[in-house]
């Protein structure tokens, strides 16, 4: 009969493992060991890993590897990525080297604003709140400068502070919406310092302002947050390509082009395509951002609002065939930093973001563009020719060997024999079995 645990942060490392060995698993003794197996043999690096989060018993990673081969803006990247799916890193380094003799990927910041929102219930007259805003508009920014400071020296702050009125959706309710630029920094930490920073002066102001009532004078300040939601920080990455450089898997140039648009446009009207089509722009994303210690979880929430955008979830990526010349791109939203957070902590963190030659945030934006739009354009190549199976049972068979137990002269074997032959399931099974009876 299990006990709720009372303290449970405040035991050593080593009895939270006795616990939760013992409490919840079958064989407390495999379990300690899987655990300590996962273990840094360094214990700056173990520390480093342990003070990330709370209860922290053991590390749980993922593959981390190199797309080599893209160009972009004419120069050449070797992209880190970490993630488990066992075809994505394959993917694209072959979109890459696909578009590495045909003038590369070319990118564009087309703007890179920051959200954040006071949500605040004011109950009175709404011509008085805005008198109100008006009248001390410079306060926000004024009372916040301590926070603004260093961020303005290198070129960033507040952009602007504005009254929201949305009463029409919920009575009383109103906000302060404002924009920001956090230059290489994500930001989040900023612009949550600088809205709470917003919410004080807002309720201290309201609280003297002569002509409010008493109770139009009490704001109820509900929550101050940034938003994920950025439709202005956006990025847009592009490659292009005459018809006839375009052959493939048997196809003529305009063949495959008019397949790879139909395709996208599929993607455009019918979400259930859709979905599926930006997943696999985010196995591309995912594993950059996480590679270079960014919060995946912040830009999926963000891009996936941006597909809907326009009231119906749709395509991230767009085709065109045009003068002779098929061109595919991407237009998404990324919150990304390039400094603050783990970027200075992490020692693979660190690594991968100078592999990729210390970028900028707005250079991080651009290279993970193209890791998605590379990523879509390898896994839409596949599905309009041979499929997606082919490709992705081939970089699965090695996990289906390692699960049934083949030692390594049988792996190797496995290999070279499924170079021609139909990986399913089965297949593999039954060739194990065959190499094992021989
Ligand atoms: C699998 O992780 C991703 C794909 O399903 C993406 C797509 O269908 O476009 C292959």
């Amino acid at each position: 009969m299990r006990t709720p645990v009372e303290g449970f942060s405040k035991l050593t490392k080593e009895e939270k493992i006795n616990w939760i060995a013992t409490q919840y698993t079958s064989n407390p003794e495999v379990a300690k060991s899987v655990l300590k197996r996962y273990w840094n043999t360094n214990s700056y690096v173990q520390k480093v890993h342990d003070e990330f989060i709370e209860n922290t018993i053991s590390n749980y990673y993922l593959p981390f590897a190199i797309a080599p081969n893209f160009l972009i803006n004419d120069t050449l990247y070797a992209l880190p990525m970490a993630i488990e799916e066992s075809s994505v890193v394959a993917a694209a380094s072959k979109a890459a080297k696909f578009w590495l003799n045909k003038g590369g990927f070319k990118t564009t910041i087309v703007g890179t604003e920051k959200v954040g929102q006071v949500h605040f219930m004011y109950k009175g007259d709404k011509e008085k709140l805005e008198r109100f805003f008006k009248t001390h508009k410079n306060a926000f920014f004024d009372d916040a400068k301590t926070i603004t400071q260093s961020m303005e020296k290198r070129g960033g702050g507040i952009s602007s502070v504005r009254l929201i009125d949305k009463t029409d959706s919920i009575e009383n309710y109103y906000q302060l919406h404002c924009t920001f630029q956090t230059m290489d920094a994500m930001g989040a930490n900023f612009i949550n310092s600088c809205l709470e920073q917003f919410a004080k002066t807002l309720k201290q102001k309201a609280a003297v302002y002569d002509r409010f009532s008493s109770q139009e004078g009490s704001i109820e300040i509900v929550m101050s947050i940034l938003s994920n939601y950025v439709p202005n920080c956006v990025v847009r990455a592009e490659v292009s390509c005459p018809l006839n450089n375009l052959d493939e898997a048997g196809l003529s140039g305009i063949d495959f082009a008019k397949k790879m648009v139909q395709a996208v446009n599929i993607a455009k009207i019918e979400p259930y395509r859709a979905v599926t089509h930006n997943k696999g722009i985010m196995n591309g994303i995912d594993a950059v951002v996480l590679a270079t210690g960014n919060d995946f979880r912040a830009v999926e929430a963000g891009v996936h609002a941006y597909a809907a955008k326009d009231g119906r979830y749709s395509s991230l990526t767009h085709a065109v065939i045009e003068n002779g010349e098929f061109r595919f791109w991407i237009e998404l939203p990324l919150a990304l930093g390039t400094v603050g957070g783990l970027t200075s902590l992490h020692p693979m963190v660190k690594l991968a973001l100078e592999i990729l030659q210390k970028p900028t945030a707005e250079e991080l934006m651009q290279i993970v563009a193209v890791a998605g739009l590379a990523q879509n354009f390898a896994a839409l190549r596949s599905l309009v020719t041979t499929g997606i199976q082919k490709g992705h049972m081939k970089m699965h068979l090695l996990n289906m060997l390692n699960q049934l137990g083949a030692t390594e002269e049988e792996k190797e074997r496995l290999v070279d024999y499924f170079k021609d032959t139909v990986v399913t399931n089965a297949s593999v099974k039954e060739a194990l079995k065959k190499i094992k009876a021989d």
